[in-house]
């Protein structure tokens, strides 16, 4: 993209991005999260188009270098991870300003999401794990200030940003619309990346030279992304037009750090969660 435009994006992005978190700052608590319908209304597939579909915080950053890093074979140049692969529901940059093939992030859940996309990588985590991680991004990025054991709470109910977790893994597994739908988990993604790269590539028929394979492994490590938060820290690149404290966001990427820190009573409350929405879809590694 030509630079001039790339500025007047950028700069439209962040006077529109300030506007919104006034706003959001105003009305504050766990559910101000807005979704811009724009993108979805307005999207036009192209046949290559890969769709990053999770629940937040999933692993989503993590598939998104992915791809992008596969793409260029490890080479991939960029300021932040939203100028190579944009976010559906709130990229201000329209989606046909990007090259083919397009790598497009997005949390919505099934119904909300257009008919004709070509494919869909859905990767999906321990829902304990993603209600730890969840807590730490509410306070960090969405302004809310109570404790765990009260955001667990909202959790549990779905009533947080994107909803329920349980209900939006189960829409997927379910597939009702027959989507062409590759699902990784991001468990698997810890204990064997390389395995998880070659599904991905016979799955988008990307192709990676095996010379190529240990740069995409290292540009994709937790180390490299953890230590790189100028390009895939949502805080530091939020920080820019948000007034809030940075870093952090890729915390620990572990998978178990729920261990220990619920009482019975959440344990519960989760083990009716899961069978009501998950049990038998051959989900069961996310049983507590
Ligand atoms: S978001 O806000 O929904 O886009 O967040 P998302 O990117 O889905 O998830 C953030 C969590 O993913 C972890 N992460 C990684 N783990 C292991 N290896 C790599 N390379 C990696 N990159 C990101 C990140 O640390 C967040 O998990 P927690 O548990 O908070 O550390």
């Amino acid at each position: 993209m030509h630079n001039l435009l790339k500025s007047f994006y950028k700069f439209r992005a962040r006077f529109f991005m300030k506007l919104y978190n006034g706003f959001r700052r105003r009305i504050g608590g766990l559910m101000s999260y807005s979704i811009s319908v724009r993108n979805v209304n307005t999207y036009q597939a192209r046949p290559d188009d890969i769709f990053i579909v999770t629940y937040p915080k999933s692993g989503t950053t993590w598939l998104q270098n992915i791809l992008v890093q596969i793409q260029t074979q490890g080479k991939a140049e960029f300021e932040t991870i939203a100028d190579a692969s944009p976010t559906l529901e709130s990229s201000m940059i329209e989606l046909d300003q990007f090259p083919s093939p397009r790598f497009i992030k997005t949390h919505l859940k099934d119904e909300q999401l257009p008919a004709d996309i070509p494919k869909i990588i859905y990767v999906s985590r321990h829902g304990l794990d993603v209600s730890r991680s969840f807590y730490f991004h509410h306070r960090k990025l969405l302004g809310f200030n109570g404790s765990f054991e009260e955001f667990y709470d909202h959790f549990i109910q779905g009533k947080v940003a994107y909803g329920s977790w349980a209900e939006h893994v189960a829409s997927f597994s379910n597939n009702p619309k027959g989507r062409d739908i590759l699902h990784l988990r991001f468990e698997d993604m810890k204990a064997d990346l390389e395995g998880t790269i070659r599904k991905i590539c016979e799955f988008t028929g990307q192709s990676l030279p095996e010379e190529a394979m240990a740069e995409v492994l290292h540009k994709c490590s937790f180390e490299y992304m953890k230590s790189h938060p100028e390009k895939f820290d949502l805080t530091y690149i939020h920080a820019r037009v948000f007034n809030i404290r940075m870093g952090n966001f890729i915390r620990q990427g572990d998978s178990g750090d729920w261990k220990g820190k619920l009482n019975e009573k959440q344990l519960e409350a989760y083990r009716d969660l899961f069978d009501k929405n998950l049990a038998s879809k051959g989900l069961d590694d996310y049983q507590e």
